[in-house]
């Protein structure tokens, strides 16, 4: 999730907000461009353990989803539930491989791997008392972002409005009250059957929406020199 979510800090600046000294900041004319901006994303991605109310980006060390849909497939369980009140878990542990803007096409490509993300609900049929667990490991991700520019007081504006993303783990762990055992046998027909669309769409959701609450408040000629 989401993370990335991260961009701000990539940028130092944020409209003269205070940030942490260690947040970096690159120049859109610089010949590597590139690789400040991975390092910025990798940097900011692993700060995002607080809140940082100036630029209205939430701590993501857990991030709250209000609901979760899983199923309806078929195989080999019908599980069909929601989950409501989750937390999820391990944004700010990215590996970041690649975080590149192109100012041209207006996109944003993300890849890089999660190495553990936690997704915890509270489980209704103990009011809560009990938690509803999946653990993904080494968690592949890569995201292609597009946004639409406005200009504000001579300033860019971008908000994000559509995408493309894909979520691939080498390995799901699932504790539910129920099912256990033939759910974590077939792990991936669960996960890619059962699950994917929903995940993809939560943090999908998420990584827009941080996105946007970001670069609302933050121009691109405030985030970049
Ligand atoms: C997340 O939910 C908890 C309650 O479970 C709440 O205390 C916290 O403020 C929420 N965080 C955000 C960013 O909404
Ligand atoms: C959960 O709460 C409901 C009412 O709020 C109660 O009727 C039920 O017995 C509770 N179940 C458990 C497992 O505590
Ligand atoms: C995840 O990746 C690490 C490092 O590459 C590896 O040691 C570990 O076995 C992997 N875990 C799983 C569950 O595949
Ligand atoms: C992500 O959300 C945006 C806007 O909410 C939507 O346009 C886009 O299709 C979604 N992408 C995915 C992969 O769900």
């Amino acid at each position: 999730m989401r993370a990335t979510v991260v961009v701000c800090l990539l940028v130092a600046s944020c409209a003269g907000v205070t940030l942490p000294p260690n947040f970096q900041k690159c120049n859109r004319n610089q010949p590597d461009l590139k690789e400040c901006l991975l390092k910025a994303a990798q940097n900011g991605i692993s700060q995002l353990t607080r809140a940082y109310d100036e630029v209205n980006i939430p701590n993501v060390h857990p991030l709250n989803v209000s609901e979760l849909f899983i199923g309806a497939g078929v195989d080999p369980v019908a599980v069909d539930k929601e989950f409501k009140g989750c937390k999820l878990d391990g944004f700010h542990n990215m590996n970041v491989d690649k975080f590149e803007f192109d100012f041209e096409g207006k996109t944003l490509t993300i890849a890089g791997t999660f190495p553990e993300q936690t997704l915890e609900c509270p489980d209704e049929f103990t009011n809560g008392t009990e938690l509803v667990t999946i653990v993904l490991k080494n968690v592949t991700f890569s995201g292609l972002f597009n946004y639409e520019e406005t200009m504000k007081d001579g300033k860019t504006f971008i908000n994000f409005v559509s995408s493309k993303i894909n979520i691939d783990p080498e390995l799901a762990v699932f504790h539910f009250d129920f099912f256990d055992e033939v759910i974590n046998d077939n792990w991936k027909e669960f996960f890619n059957e059962e699950m994917k669309d929903d995940y993809v769409d939560v943090v999908n959701r998420t990584l827009v929406q941080l996105f946007n609450n970001f670069f609302s408040k933050v121009s691109l000629e405030e985030a970049f020199d």
